[in-house]
C-alpha cells in the first residue's frame, strides 16, 4: 500500500470514529462522548480542568523530560533508564510502589495527569467515585496513598525519610505540604476546594524558606548557629545528591576594616558515593549530612577579640558547585548580631 494511500484510508477511518462520536453525542453531550474515550493525553484534560492544566503546565513535573538540567545529566536520554521516570508510562498502570516504565509518546508532557489519574482499566482514579460526571472519577486509596509518589520519589530516599519522621506517624503525607487545598469556580459560579499542582519544591524560594529554622546567638566567647528542620517531611535538603543547604558566616573588625571572608560553618547534603572528600571536615567519607524532619544541628565558632558583629547566612544551592552569584543559589536568611 502507498503511504498516501496508508493516510487517506486512516483519514477516512477517523472521519468515521467521529461520526460515531458526534451521532452519539447529540442530545446527551458530554457522556456519550467521552465514554468512547481512551485518556492518553493532558490535552484532554484540558478542555474540562484548565485551572489545573495551568498549574501543572511549566511544573517540573511537566517538564520532566525537556529539562535543560536533566538533559545534560542524561546525555539527552541517550541513558535510557532516565525515562523511566521522566517519561514514564502510568504509574497504576506499571503497579503501585513499582518503579515505572518509560514510554515513547507526547514528550512534552513529562509527568502528566495519564501518568498519575490513570488507572488499570482505563478509567481515571480520584478521591471520589462519581459516575455522574463526564470523566467518570474512580475512588482508589492507593492512588491516594504515599506510594504513588514513592514509585519514582524514593530513589534517593525521600519516602523512606518521611516515614521515619513524626509526619508519617500523625498522617501528614506529601500531598498535604506538596498539594495545598485550593478553591475550584465551576462553571455555574459556584466554589468547590481543590488541590494545588504546582508541586512547589526545590525551585520555590517560599517553600524553601519554609524547611528551616536558623538561629544566631552567642554564648560568652562562642558564635552559636543552628538550623532546625522544621517544615520539610523528610531530610533538608532532600532528593537529589546535587542539593546543598550552607550555613555560613563572617565578621566585622571593631577597627572599622573590610569584614573576612565567609566562612562555611557546615553544608548539609548527601555526596556522591564516589566523593573522595568529605561534606565537613570531621565528616565520614560519603557521610550524609542531610538534616531529618524535626532535628537539628549547632555549630559554635570562636568569637575573635577584635570582632564588633558577625554577619550570617543560610544559601540554598540546587548543586554544590555553584557559588553565591549564581542563579542556582538561593539566600534563604541574612543576621547580623552585634557583639560589643
Ligand atoms: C468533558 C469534561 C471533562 C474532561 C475531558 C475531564 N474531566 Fe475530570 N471532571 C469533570 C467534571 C465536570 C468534574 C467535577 C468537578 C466538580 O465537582 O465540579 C471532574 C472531576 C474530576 C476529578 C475529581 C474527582 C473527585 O474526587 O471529586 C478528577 C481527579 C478528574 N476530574 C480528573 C480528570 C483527568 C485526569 C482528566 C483527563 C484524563 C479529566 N478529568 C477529564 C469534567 C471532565
Ligand atoms: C526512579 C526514578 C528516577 C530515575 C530513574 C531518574 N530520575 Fe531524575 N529525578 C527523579 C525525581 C523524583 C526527581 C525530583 C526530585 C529531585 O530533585 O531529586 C528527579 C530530578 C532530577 C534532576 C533535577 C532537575 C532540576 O531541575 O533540578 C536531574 C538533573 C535528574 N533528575 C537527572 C536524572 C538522570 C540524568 C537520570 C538517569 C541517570 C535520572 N534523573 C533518572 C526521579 C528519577
Ligand atoms: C512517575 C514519576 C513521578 C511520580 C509518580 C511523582 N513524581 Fe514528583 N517528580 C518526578 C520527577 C521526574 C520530578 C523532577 C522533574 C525535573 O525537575 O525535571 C519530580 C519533581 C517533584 C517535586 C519537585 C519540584 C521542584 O521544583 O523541585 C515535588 C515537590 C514532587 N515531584 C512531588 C511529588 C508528589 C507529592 C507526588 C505524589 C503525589 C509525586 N511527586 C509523584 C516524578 C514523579
Ligand atoms: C504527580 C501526580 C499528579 C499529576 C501529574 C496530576 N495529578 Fe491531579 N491529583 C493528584 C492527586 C494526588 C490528587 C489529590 C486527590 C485529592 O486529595 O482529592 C489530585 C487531584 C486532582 C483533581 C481533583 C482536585 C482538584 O484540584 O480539582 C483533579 C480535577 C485533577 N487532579 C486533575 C488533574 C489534571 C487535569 C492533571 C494534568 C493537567 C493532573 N491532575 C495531574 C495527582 C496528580
Ligand atoms: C511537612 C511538609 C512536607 C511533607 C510532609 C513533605 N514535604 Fe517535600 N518538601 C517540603 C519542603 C519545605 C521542601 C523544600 C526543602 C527541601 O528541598 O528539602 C520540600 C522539598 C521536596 C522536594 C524537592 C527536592 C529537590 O531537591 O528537588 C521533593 C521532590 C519533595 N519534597 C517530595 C516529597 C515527597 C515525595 C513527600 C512524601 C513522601 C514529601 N515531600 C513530604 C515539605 C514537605
Amino acid at each position: 500500500m502507498k503511504p498516501t494511500t496508508r493516510i487517506g484510508l486512516a483519514a477516512a477511518l477517523l472521519a468515521a470514529v467521529g461520526g460515531v462520536i458526534a451521532f452519539l453525542s447529540s442530545g446527551r453531550p458530554n457522556r456519550a462522548a467521552v465514554v468512547s474515550q481512551r485518556w492518553e493525553s493532558a490535552a484532554q484534560c484540558q478542555q474540562c480542568h484548565q485551572d489545573v492544566f495551568d498549574e501543572w503546565h511549566g511544573s517540573h513535573h511537566q517538564i520532566s523530560f525537556s529539562n535543560p538540567e536533566v538533559r545534560a545529566l542524561s546525555d539527552d536520554f541517550r541513558k535510557e533508564e532516565c525515562m523511566d521516570c521522566h517519561l514514564p508510562r502510568p504509574v497504576a498502570v506499571t503497579g503501585f510502589g513499582k518503579r515505572t516504565l518509560p514510554r515513547r509518546t507526547h514528550f512534552d508532557e513529562g509527568v502528566s495527569c495519564i501518568t498519575c489519574h490513570l488507572g488499570p482499566d482505563g478509567g481515571i482514579l480520584a478521591r471520589n467515585s462519581r459516575p455522574e460526571v463526564p470523566c467518570k472519577p474512580q475512588a482508589n486509596e492507593q492512588f491516594l496513598a504515599v506510594d504513588a509518589c514513592a514509585a519514582c520519589h524514593n530513589q534517593h530516599f525521600t519516602t523512606d525519610q518521611w516515614r521515619a519522621s513524626h509526619y508519617a506517624k500523625q498522617g501528614t503525607d506529601c500531598a498535604a505540604c506538596h498539594m495545598p487545598a485550593v478553591e475550584r469556580h465551576r462553571a455555574d459560579g459556584s466554589v468547590r476546594l481543590g488541590r494545588r499542582h504546582v508541586f512547589e519544591g526545590a525551585h520555590d524560594p517560599a517553600m524553601l524558606r519554609r524547611a528551616g529554622r536558623f538561629e544566631v546567638t552567642r554564648d560568652d566567647r562562642e558564635l552559636v548557629l543552628t538550623l532546625t528542620n522544621v517544615g520539610a517531611g523528610h531530610n533538608f535538603p532532600t532528593e537529589e545528591r546535587h542539593r546543598a543547604v550552607d550555613m555560613m558566616y563572617r565578621f566585622v573588625p571593631a577597627d572599622g576594616s573590610k569584614p573576612g571572608d565567609w566562612q562555611r560553618a557546615y553544608r548539609f547534603r548527601q555526596p556522591y558515593l564516589d566523593e573522595l572528600e568529605p561534606v565537613n571536615p570531621g565528616n565520614a567519607r560519603s557521610e550524609n549530612t542531610q538534616l531529618p524532619a524535626g532535628a537539628a544541628k549547632t555549630v559554635r565558632v570562636p568569637i575573635p577579640a577584635d570582632a564588633m558583629a558577625v554577619e550570617a547566612r543560610l544559601w540554598y544551592r540546587l548543586t554544590p558547585f555553584c557559588g553565591d552569584d549564581d542563579p542556582r543559589s538561593t539566600l534563604l536568611e541574612e543576621r547580623r548580631l552585634e557583639l560589643r
